[in-house]
């Protein structure tokens, strides 16, 4: 007998899925996160986290003690009894830039192997147009040949969190994408999420292939908004236009918005790369090419260059000999996460320029040495990876960085010059104290 009116399994405990099947635990359901990776499932149990992000350990560690959060490596166990399963497994980047779904696949047959009642298994993985009926066909596939009478429903719930701000965006979304084939599984849907549409955000249902589009066209469109900001700050730079303002000016228009907006040193991460060359992809192989999105991946890929190129102009193309202080390595604040990250870029082109870095991030150090390892040195505080650099590339915007002590900087630095991806100071006192101060969308 279970106190919970339903009972959930999550697959897959990366970002998506352990947020999903925490957040879900926290509003009273029976949740089971599910990995083939013990390691991981053991650190769970015991409360270690495989990522950072903000308030979800201490989440984890309450639904475990309350024992409506469980972690388990069998799936076969997990699934059975079940309302619900979701699949949040992996969609790594396959060669050609299509998402790779045998993951997803190979969970979709593990749970026809074993469910033993109705069941709505769901995408929630970002997956292209078409997956959801893939899924369908391995699970039919799997329960024929158990000879098993038993019925399940499939269903697309692209999930839209954002890393670092996760725990809120699932427990107030702005709205939930459902996409499913009959009203058996909206019922069941609309059950599971009702906790969450409290604020009077919606869910909206819609056909299956519609809300595995709606993922990639709300990345895309995001991504866009990106790309299209940070050509217009190039442009700004040129003619001698502040971005900050033209962004003020633009985005008080509701139609535009104040958000997706600000210029920087282009979009990393693990979700807006991957999905826009995905998108471009799936419409290549239907015979269309999307020539916006093109666009967006060119501007961003020369985005990332940006800072680098300041750099070498400022020190007349000459870079050899010169060590660079480097604040922040996450592709952006409050994630430990450094996939695509532009730091990676930024320190590499440095690098082969005969450079040397020193860097500091308040969480992504361990995470950095994975890929950089002792190509740089890592400092233990933002000061202290300033000590006799000629320069300091601000590359992540953590809040800590915003106001530090311009006059122990001064003293710290060789020479008095930084370099802002993210333009987090303000150039007219930049000037004022004698820094050499470059950022992006304001000539400086
Ligand atoms: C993104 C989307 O925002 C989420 O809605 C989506 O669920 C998620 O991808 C996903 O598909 O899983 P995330 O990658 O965590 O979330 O990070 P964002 O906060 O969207 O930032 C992405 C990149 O855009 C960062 O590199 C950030 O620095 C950059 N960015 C963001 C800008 O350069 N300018 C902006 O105005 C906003």
């Amino acid at each position: 007998y279970l106190p919970y009116n339903m009972k959930i399994a999550v697959v897959g405990t990366g970002y998506v899925g352990l947020v999903t099947g925490t957040c879900f635990a926290e509003v009273g359901i029976d949740v089971t996160c599910v990995d083939i990776d013990e390691n991981k499932i053991e650190n769970l149990r015991n409360g270690i986290l495989p990522i950072y992000e903000p308030g979800l350990e201490e989440m984890v560690n309450r639904n475990v003690k309350a024992e409506r959060l469980h972690f388990s490596t069998n799936l076969g166990e997990a699934v059975k009894g079940t309302d619900v399963v979701f699949i949040a497994v992996g969609t790594p980047p396959g060669q050609d830039g299509s998402a790779d779904l045998k993951y997803v696949l190979a969970v979709a047959r593990g749970i026809g192997e074993n469910i033993d009642s109705y069941c709505v298994v769901v995408t929630k993985s970002t997956v292209p147009v078409g997956t959801a009926a893939k899924v369908r066909v391995e699970l039919e596939g799997a329960l024929a040949k158990r000879k098993a009478n038993i019925e399940f429903d499939v269903a697309s719930n692209p999930e839209f969190l954002k890393e670092g701000a996760a725990i809120d965006d699932f427990l107030r979304p702005d709205r939930i994408v459902v996409g499913v084939g009959s009203e058996r599984v909206e019922e069941v849907m609309r059950r599971l999420y009702k906790p969450f549409l409290l604020n009077g955000h919606p869910i909206i249902f819609m056909d299956i292939p519609s809300a595995e589009m709606t993922k990639y066209a709300a990345n895309a469109m995001l991504a866009t908004k990106i790309s299209f900001m940070n050509d217009i700050a190039n442009l700004c730079e040129i003619i001698g236009a502040d971005v900050n303002m033209v962004r003020r000016g633009i985005g008080s228009d509701t139609r535009i918005g104040t958000k997706f907006i600000y210029p920087g040193i282009g979009y990393g991460g693990s979700c807006f790369p991957k999905d826009v060359k995905a998108l471009i992809k799936t419409a290549h192989e239907n015979g269309y090419q999307m020539k916006v999105l093109k666009a967006v991946e060119n501007v961003n890929e020369t985005q990332k260059e940006v800072l680098f190129n300041k750099a070498k102009k400022h020190f007349g193309n000459d870079l050899k000999g010169k060590k660079f202080a480097v604040w922040g390595l996450s592709f952006k604040p409050n994630t430990d996460d450094m996939r695509e990250a532009p730091s990676l870029i930024i320190i590499e082109k440095l690098l082969a320029e005969g450079a040397s870095i020193t860097a500091y991030d308040p969480v992504a150090i361990a995470e950095a040495k994975h890929t950089l390892g002792k190509t740089i040195t890592y400092a233990k505080d933002q000061f202290e990876a300033l000590v006799d650099a000629d320069a300091l590339l601000v590359v992540t915007e953590w809040p800590e960085f915003r106001s530090p002590s311009f006059k122990v900087m001064g003293h710290l630095l060789k020479q008095k010059v930084i370099f802002d991806g993210r333009n987090i100071y303000d150039p007219a006192e930049m000037k004022q104290i004698g820094f050499a101060y470059y950022c992006i969308g304001i000539r400086t």
